[in-house]
This record gives structure tokens, C-alpha cells and sequence, in this order.
């Protein structure tokens, strides 16, 4: 604390208010001007806040200022950050590291270590540690006065109550919950909690992204015109309101209860067995390449790849590629336009090709609805797989019910997803060229 008193010289009265407010600590020592909603979280003393917030609230910014605060007001500090993914938690970890290395407080800094794991050590004994709660084995036995849960809502519940509490029974200690709101799980609960009169220990907020001011509201203002303003994905992720689609084909119980703890690999590992599922871009949209392990059940998302733009020339010298690398993978593409002249190059590796109807495309997403409720496929969380799947929906339409994304989506993913599910559970035949879907 030396440093800090002289660099406020002898305004020891200022100090004493800079350690008890957060706001005020932001301000003088991380340079930052935490923004109104950003204040009103900062300044709660709850044990157990739940912070609901649309996308680019700042609600990783707001986090990084609080840790920072808390570490250093509280010798001797054990924190955790924790998301669904462990490159999630480390935006927030090196947010703060960044805000420490431009502030005076970076002298309070012992180390800052990266492997095995994220861990600040400061001088006061404080510690902060990035960790991912899809390994839940790297976190039991670990002891915290303090858990920030970002992303929360992606968290499954059981990880909250086996991993998360125990941690924090040791020193009777505090968590923060912030996220994009996602079905009606825990941090749905709790959010409740706070708003209610019977809980004195939870608090909890809802804002949409336009309290940050700032973001472009030009952007959310064009977001709104994208998807409509009453749409499930405008309010979900820009207003943070807690709603689920009715219209959705997978639930979002489902959706979560398949996320696991997987490191994605490049190379196949000699022994196992694995598919390949490909959409490819037509126009505008994306062509993913998914690879599962389908050596046993549940399958596991081993390999993912999403681009656009790029010349087809590029995506088949990319498939006979991870079809090597893949053990021999057998390989499904989507055939219909496009796909039928890529799928004559790919004759040489047996690559299979899956066409497009209305009808057959709702039996392939059906095999990937039951996979998922059965919990037969599990995949790391991945950002556009998870979105794709939440907005993925049925549509009334003249002629019946269609399946597809929501507008202003794509469903590139689900389908990558869909059609190397699909090719796991078909006999395998020495056949070179061989198309499903076209006849049902
Ligand atoms: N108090 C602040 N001062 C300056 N910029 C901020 C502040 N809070 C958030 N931002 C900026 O707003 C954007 C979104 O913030 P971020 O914390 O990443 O949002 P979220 O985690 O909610 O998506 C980032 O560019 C961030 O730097
Ligand atoms: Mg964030």
C-alpha cells in the first residue's frame, strides 16, 4: 500500500475513500470511467449478485474493475474467474492484467503466470485465477473468498452446485454472476432471487446493451432493423430479457446439457474413429467443417472450422486434407447446387453426399434433436455452434412446417453438426458415391 499513499501524496482521506468505493478506485488508479450501471454493480455489497446484461454492456470490463478492486483491498484474496470456456475466462484475465500493466498498481504485482493456468499473484498475497468450468476435476479441492462466473448463463447448473459453492464454503465467500440470459436455468433462478424481498443476500440488475454508452447505438440501432425489434434474438441478446422460443427445434436444456470440456485437436489420434460433416457457403454464408469422434457414444466435437469467402478449391484441398489427417474419415457433405460438382471431386476420398429437401433435411435435424436429448453428442462451447443451435427454429409456411434459422442467422454449423451425426450412424459400404436425403 506504500505506493499507493505516495502517489496520493498525503491525501490519506482520499485513499481511505478510493479503497472503500470502487468507483472512486477505478477512477484514480485504473484510469476508467465506469459508466452509470457499471457504478450501481460496483457499488453493491450483496454476497450473491446476478448481473443480467445484453451483449457489449461491458459487462467484462465492469468484472475486470471489481477484481481488481477486491484483490487489492483484501489481503490475502482468493478469486476465480470462471466461464464455459477457458479462452472466455482469459478475456476477462488479461483485461485486467492490461488495465494493471497501465496503472501505478502494477508495482502491487508480484507475478502474472499463464501456465498451467491464468494466476495473478500480487504482493498482498491477493490471488486471481482464470479457469474454465468445463473441466470441473481442475477445480475441485480449490478454495475462494470470491467466483466471477461470466457467461453464467452457459454454466450448467450442476457445476454451480457441486464445483462453485463448495469452493466458497471454506471462507463463507461471495460470487458474481454476469451474462447474456439463456434459457431458465440457475442464473435465471437467482436473478429472481435478487429481485425478490425474501432473499437479503442476492441482488441482482438487468440491463440492455445501450446502458454502455459506449458502443455505437447506430450499431444496436441496425441490429434491431436485422432481426426486428420483437424478435426472440433482439430481446435475448441486446434487450437481456429472459425468453425462450417457442418456435426453437432444440431446447435449450438440451443445448446446455451437451456443452463439455473438449480440446479441439488437429490431428486425429491413431486407433479412433471419426466423421466429417461439411456445409458448405453458398452466396453469403459460411462453410463449417465439423469433425467428430465417434469411436464410442457420446460423441465428441473434436474439430471445428467455420470461414467464408474463400474459393471451393480451397475447402476440397481442406477435406481430402483432414480426411488424411482424420484417420480416414468418412466425410458427408451437403449436395444439393454447389455441393454436387465439389462432391465429384471429393470422389477419389469416398466423400458421401446428403441432399437437401424439405423433407429429408427435417429427418437429418431430427437425428440431431434426438442425439442431443439423449446426450449422445457433446461439444466445447463454441460461440456460433451454441447461438446457431438457440436460434435455430421451426417456420410455419404455405406449404407446411420448415426447419432453418431464424433471419438474420445462418445455420451453417447445425448443419455441419447434423450431417457428420448422421454419417456416424450409417453402415459404412465400399461404395465411391453414394447420396442420402433425395430419396427420404
Ligand atoms: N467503463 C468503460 N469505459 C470505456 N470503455 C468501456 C467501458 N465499459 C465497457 N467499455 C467498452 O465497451 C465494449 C464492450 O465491453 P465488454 O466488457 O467487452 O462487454 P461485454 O462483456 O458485456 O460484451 C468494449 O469495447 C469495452 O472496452
Ligand atoms: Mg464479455
Amino acid at each position: 500500500m506504500n505506493e499507493l499513499i505516495s502517489e496520493l501524496g498525503k491525501d490519506r482521506k482520499k485513499l481511505k475513500q478510493a479503497i472503500r468505493d470502487p468507483v472512486l478506485f477505478t477512477q484514480i488508479f485504473l484510469n476508467h470511467e465506469p459508466h452509470e450501471a457499471q457504478k450501481q454493480i460496483l457499488r453493491d455489497r450483496h454476497q450473491f449478485k446476478t448481473i443480467v446484461a445484453g451483449r457489449r454492456f461491458g459487462k467484462t470490463k465492469a468484472m475486470a474493475f471489481s477484481t481488481i478492486h477486491y484483490a487489492i483491498t483484501h489481503p490475502g484474496s482468493i478469486q476465480f474467474i470462471l466461464a464455459p470456456s477457458y479462452n472466455q475466462a482469459n478475456i476477462m484475465f488479461w483485461e485486467i492484467t492490461t488495465l494493471l500493466s497501465k496503472s501505478i498498481l502494477v508495482h502491487l504485482v508480484e507475478r502474472v503466470y499463464k501456465t498451467p493456468f491464468s494466476k495473478i499473484i500480487f504482493k498482498n498475497g491477493s490471488e486471481i485465477h482464470a479457469r474454465s468450468t468445463t473441466k470441473p476435476e481442475y477445480l475441485r479441492g480449490h478454495k475462494a473468498h470470491r467466483v466471477i462466473l461470466d457467461e453464467a448463463a452457459y454454466i450448467p447448473d450442476d457445476v454451480i452446485s457441486q464445483v462453485v459453492e463448495p469452493m466458497l464454503a471454506d471462507y463463507n465467500g461471495s460470487w458474481i454472476k454476469i451474462g447474456t440470459p439463456f434459457g431458465k436455468n440457475h442464473f435465471y433462478d437467482t436473478y429472481l432471487k435478487g429481485q425478490s424481498e425474501g432473499f437479503p443476500d442476492y441482488s441482482s440488475y438487468r440491463f440492455p446493451s445501450t446502458a454502455n454508452p459506449h458502443i455505437s447505438h447506430e450499431f444496436i440501432e441496425k441490429k434491431k432493423r436485422e432481426y426486428g425489434e420483437n424478435s426472440i434474438i433482439f430481446r435475448t441478446e441486446y434487450l437481456a430479457e429472459f425468453i425462450e422460443d417457442q418456435n426453437a427445434v432444440f431446447k435449450w436444456a438440451d443445448i446446455q446439457k451437451n456443452i463439455a470440456g473438449i480440446q479441439l485437436i488437429d490431428k486425429g489420434i491413431s486407433g479412433r474413429r471419426y466423421v466429417i460433416g461439411v456445409d458448405l457457403a453458398k452466396y453469403m454464408d459460411y462453410t463449417v467443417i465439423v469433425v467428430l469422434d465417434v469411436t464410442e457414444k457420446p460423441y465428441r466435437l473434436i474439430y471445428f472450422e467455420r470461414y467464408n469467402r474463400r474459393p471451393y478449391a480451397e475447402t476440397i484441398f481442406r477435406i481430402k486434407d483432414l480426411h488424411k489427417r482424420f484417420n480416414l474419415a468418412r466425410v458427408l457433405i451437403d449436395s444439393s447446387g454447389v455441393g454436387d460438382p465439389v462432391l465429384e471431386d471429393l470422389q477419389g476420398i469416398g466423400a458421401e453426399g446428403y441432399v437437401f429437401t424439405s423433407k429429408s433435411k427435417v429427418q437429418l435435424i431430427n437425428r440431431l434433436v434426438a442425439a442431443m436429448e439423449n446426450g449422445e453428442v457433446k461439444y466445447p462451447y463454441i460461440e456460433d455452434l451454441i447461438k446457431e443451435l438457440q436460434f435455430f427454429e421451426y417456420q410455419l409456411t404455405r406449404t407446411g412446417i420448415k426447419m432453418g434459422a431464424r433471419q438474420g442467422f445462418n445455420d451453417d454449423c447445425v448443419i455441419a453438426l447434423a450431417l457428420a451425426v448422421w454419417i456416424a450412424e450409417q453402415h459404412s459400404h465400399k461404395v465411391l458415391r453414394r447420396v442420402y436425403g433425395a430419396t427420404g
